[in-house]
């Protein structure tokens, strides 16, 4: 049955003329609300599809775009440094074919959707629109938990990033686990800065070595100390640092804001 939606016309319209963005489709309020029970746990804690949901963010962009080939181009399953996010690939990529929204938006809204669930951070800006790809991004990208802090730096230089923009994502591993289960801090339901503090005084239930080596190199260890002991500090750099994460390889003038989409669901 159609209907004519004179909001819908309107939009289109004014979006055409250049004057005011299209609105977020209205799918994405239906793909947060199914969100909202595969993240939160029945104590109201986010759960390990959060956690992989906002790293599969990382592993869909860093290597070229946030271009959903991570799913698409079975990257997920063909590379070893994303074995751990079979399950949440295989989630999303369903997901993305029930609610006919593309795969690369749903990974970046999946991801500032899982950042939203694990308390302790401001929500971040999400658009969708980007264009997903079935091509592999270049491989062996990803740097591994047995880099040195001067490797990861080069490695994130190299793609646009500063090492405190680095020492401010890594702070995601605050609501991380490590491939035996173990959390990365004591609050791993938090994205606080526990995970900073306790990596560098060694009294985490778990560290990577890569996080230690950042948590000590001269390269990283002052944003280290200040994201630890200032919550806020970390806030500001990581909300935009992951934003444009979420945008690498895209035209962000292009896309749409879905942000309200977000904030909505946790109102
Ligand atoms: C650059 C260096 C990085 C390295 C070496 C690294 C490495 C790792 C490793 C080894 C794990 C544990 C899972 C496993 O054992 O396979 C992990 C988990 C995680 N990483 Fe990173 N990571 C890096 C950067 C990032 C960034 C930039 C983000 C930001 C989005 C991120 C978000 C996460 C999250 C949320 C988890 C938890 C996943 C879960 O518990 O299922 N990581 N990371
Ligand atoms: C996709 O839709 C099918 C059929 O309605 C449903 O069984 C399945 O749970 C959905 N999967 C996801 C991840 O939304
Ligand atoms: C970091 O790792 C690289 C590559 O393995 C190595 O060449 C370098 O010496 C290491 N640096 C430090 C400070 O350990
Ligand atoms: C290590 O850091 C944690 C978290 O800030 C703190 O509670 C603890 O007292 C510190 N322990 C030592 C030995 O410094």
């Amino acid at each position: 049955m159609h209907s004519f939606r004179p909001t819908v016309l309107f939009t289109a319209l004014v979006a055409s003329s250049g004057l005011v963005r299209a609105q977020c489709p209205a799918v994405w309020t239906d793909v947060a609300a199914e969100l909202k029970t595969t993240f939160i746990d029945s104590s109201g804690n986010c759960n390990d599809d959060a956690r992989a949901a906002i790293r599969l963010s990382f592993h869909d962009c860093f290597p070229g775009a946030c271009d959903g080939s991570i799913i698409l181009a079975d990257e997920c399953t063909d590379r070893g440094e994303n074995a751990q996010m079979i399950g949440i690939c295989s989630t999303l990529g369903t997901m993305a074919t029930n609610f006919t929204v593309g795969t690369a938006d749903l990974i970046q809204f999946a991801a500032a959707f899982g950042i939203a669930s694990c308390p302790g951070l401001p929500a971040i800006a999400v658009k969708v629109g980007r264009t997903d790809s079935s091509t592999a991004n270049a491989a062996n990208q990803i740097p591994t938990q047995n880099d040195n802090a001067t490797t990861i730096v080069a490695a994130f230089a190299a793609k646009g990033f500063t090492s405190t923009e680095l020492v401010a994502l890594i702070g995601a591993h605050s609501a991380a686990k490590d491939l035996n289960g173990n959390a990365l801090d004591t609050t791993v339901d938090d994205l606080d800065t526990t995970f900073y503090t306790e990596t560098a005084n060694g009294t985490a239930p778990a560290s990577l070595n890569s996080d230690v080596s950042m948590s000590s190199s001269s390269v990283t260890s002052g944003d280290w100390t200040t994201f630890g002991s200032d919550a806020s500090a970390w806030a500001d750099a990581f909300v935009p640092a992951m934003e444009k994460l979420s945008l690498l390889g895209n035209d962000a003038s292009t896309l749409t804001d879905c942000s309200s989409v977000i904030t909505a669901a946790f109102a």
